[in-house]
């Protein structure tokens, strides 16, 4: 290829970090293509682009299972960044030293920058950047100057200009460190000389092209939930391969919203999109959750059994051709589903269960959307025209209802709280407290936790509870997620409990409507396009031999993190009482935590 115009390309290579994810973004906001790769990229597939960046990572340079990088990397003439772990580890390999530091660093730190070489072009002499590591560079490798310390770290900033390597210890990638932005931009404009022309229409002709390159002969026989991951995704392969090389279909898992599947009919009827199917599989899906009480293991049956119907169905269609699946899977499934090979399991999205996770491995799966946010799908979806009511639609996890209907494999007894701590700390504060006997999923530091409820209930403005929630899950130890009940504050939660409960259809049918109320009256309220998403949930919180609705409003930009959103006490007590008016719901809670530590589903 014309090397003037070969498109510049920054490759991540992922440690591990907590953050690796992001640095790929931010440089694609800074209009270059970067896509990242894990850490053990033989070079010859690093060799086509314009920079390399290698991330942060949990690991210490000197630890047994401590993942490296190949060496080849530092002699094919590349400009090459470090972050954090990736400052360690260039710093190691190229003869330096690194050692456990005396101080460790986490948060904020004042960067004194010593020399505002390329790198630190524009960057104050003063500068807060944001910290997270224990060892630290105590020598830089030969040809590299020091161009930036902190009080704690002496090498926080170090660069070799003729080689066009740099790295920090800080991270530039999050939106704590103010000037981070700046020095990527330095990076890839100034060192790489990437011409930043991406633009949201390029992904669309890198992807097709990737579709084509993946398909080769086959034709694509695709899941599509109708939502705006799946929706854009179909809508690629059928630019890439033409509609007669495109089929789609859609399953019923008997735990959709009120009315989803005729809505989708009628919008896909409406847009033209009369190659997906329907299919109705609730019977499957219900009789397989039988008895099934725990999250993760609801999950990998959910996930098998869309895999297992979508397989069953495209060999009883008899379709001519090759066809291999495809399906809408974003980033945020892969990075939780402890995807990259340093990553922790969250949870498994219902695009990630093994039998997936093989076909992606034989590269007999199409996922055009593998390495985008939320977000960026929605701006490839505008780009390819698709409808606002399909695009800025909520987002509703693949395996529905199923996951966000509580069950308890026995009752219990509610007989703790955190009372005397709260009041502690917060003498003002008159609210009563249950720890519930009641778990869910939540992201703490970079890892899965599955942790108690904490009920805080009396009478209190909703609005005010934000730093109580966020004391309380970085203190009780045994709590992730806060609530606080609405509908009945002064009811103590002494004499309610936990009860037995499965996943049913009377349960999901239950939910079903309670989400429902929810959806139409924050509709009517114009409130609805304010949320990133409203997540309903059923919870076997007993008060009268009933059980208890949670509400989930959250704010978010890509789903990885989210605030819970600040509704009016008054609106919520009136959405409340709606739902009160529901037989078998003695309760209605709101979600007062933001993720994390909580996610943003509960299960
Ligand atoms: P969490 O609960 O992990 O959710 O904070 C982040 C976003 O992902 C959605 N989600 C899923 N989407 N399949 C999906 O397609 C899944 O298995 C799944 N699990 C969670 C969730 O609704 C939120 O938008």
């Amino acid at each position: 290829m014309d090397k003037k115009k070969k498109m510049s390309k920054i490759k991540v290579l992922d440690l591990g970090g907590q953050y690796s994810h992001l640095i790929a973004r931010r440089i694609r906001e800074l209009a270059v293509y970067s896509e990242i790769c894990s850490f053990d990229t033989p070079v010859t597939k690093l060799r086509d682009a314009s920079g390399i960046i290698i991330s942060g990572g949990p690991d210490s340079v000197y630890g047994i299972n401590t993942p490296h990088i190949d060496d080849e990397i530092f002699s094919i003439n590349i400009p090459i960044l470090g972050i954090c772990y990736g400052h360690q580890l260039m710093a190691y390999k190229l003869g330096g030293k690194v050692k456990p530091s005396k101080v460790r660093e986490y948060g904020i730190a004042k960067l004194e920058v010593k020399y505002h070489n390329t790198i630190l072009k524009g960057v104050n002499s003063k500068e807060r950047v944001w910290m997270s590591h224990g060892d630290i560079v105590i020598k830089p490798p030969k040809g590299f100057e020091i161009l930036a310390s902190t009080p704690d770290c002496p090498i926080a900033v170090m660069g070799d200009k003729k080689r066009k390597y740099y790295s920090l210890q800080f991270h530039p990638e999050v939106t704590h460190t103010p000037s981070g932005t700046d020095i990527l931009r330095n990076f890839i404009t100034d060192v790489c000389k990437c011409r930043p022309t991406w633009t949201p229409k390029d992904n669309l002709q890198v992807i097709i092209k990737e579709i084509k390159k993946k398909a080769k002969d086959n034709n694509v026989f695709f899941l599509t939930s109708g939502g705006v991951d799946s929706m854009v995704a179909f809508t690629l392969c059928t630019k890439a391969l033409g509609k007669e090389r495109v089929s789609g279909l859609y399953i019923d898992t008997g735990t959709m919203r009120k009315n989803e599947t005729e809505i989708l009919r009628q919008t896909f009827k409406k847009y033209g999109f009369n190659r997906i199917r329907f299919l109705d599989a609730a019977n499957e899906f219900f009789s397989s959750l039988e008895n099934v009480y725990d999250p993760e293991k609801k999950r990998k049956i959910i996930g098998k059994i869309f895999f297992e119907t979508q397989l069953k169905t495209l060999t009883q269609l008899k379709l001519s051709g090759k066809w291999i699946l495809g399906q809408g899977t974003i980033y945020p499934d892969t990075i939780e589903s402890g995807g990259t090979k340093k990553a922790a399991l969250i949870k498994t999205h219902h695009n990630r269960v093994a039998l997936i996770q093989n076909l992606i491995k034989k590269k007999e799966i199409i996922e055009p959307l593998s390495n985008f946010y939320k977000d960026e799908v929605r701006e490839i979806g505008k780009l390819l025209e698709l409808p606002e009511e399909i695009i800025q639609k909520h987002p509703f996890p693949g395996p529905g209802l199923a996951i966000r209907c509580l069950c308890s494999h026995t009752d219990f007894c509610i007989q703790d709280n955190i009372d005397e701590e709260i009041h502690n700390v917060f003498p003002k504060v008159k609210l009563k407290s249950a720890v519930l006997p009641l778990r869910t999923v939540g992201v703490q530091g970079d890892s899965r936790s599955y942790n108690h409820l904490v009920v805080l209930f009396g009478d209190s403005e909703i609005n005010e509870l934000g730093d109580v929630s966020t004391w309380i899950v970085n203190n009780i130890k045994q709590a992730n997620r806060v609530a606080y009940l609405i509908s009945s504050p002064n009811f103590d939660l002494k004499n309610a409990k936990i009860k037995k409960t499965k996943v049913t259809k009377a349960r999901i049918e239950l939910l079903r409507e309670a989400d429902n109320i929810v959806t139409e009256f924050m509709r009517q309220k114009g409130l609805w396009d304010h949320f990133w998403q409203f997540p309903v949930i059923l919870i076997p919180l007993s008060l009268h031999g009933g059980e208890a609705i949670a509400l989930r409003p959250i704010l978010s930009i890509d789903g990885m993190t989210a605030e819970y959103a600040k509704i009016k006490f008054s609106v919520l007590k009136e959405l409340s009482d709606k739902i009160m008016t529901m037989d078998g719901i003695d309760a209605v809670l709101c979600d007062i935590t933001n993720k994390p530590p909580a996610t943003i589903e509960w299960e």
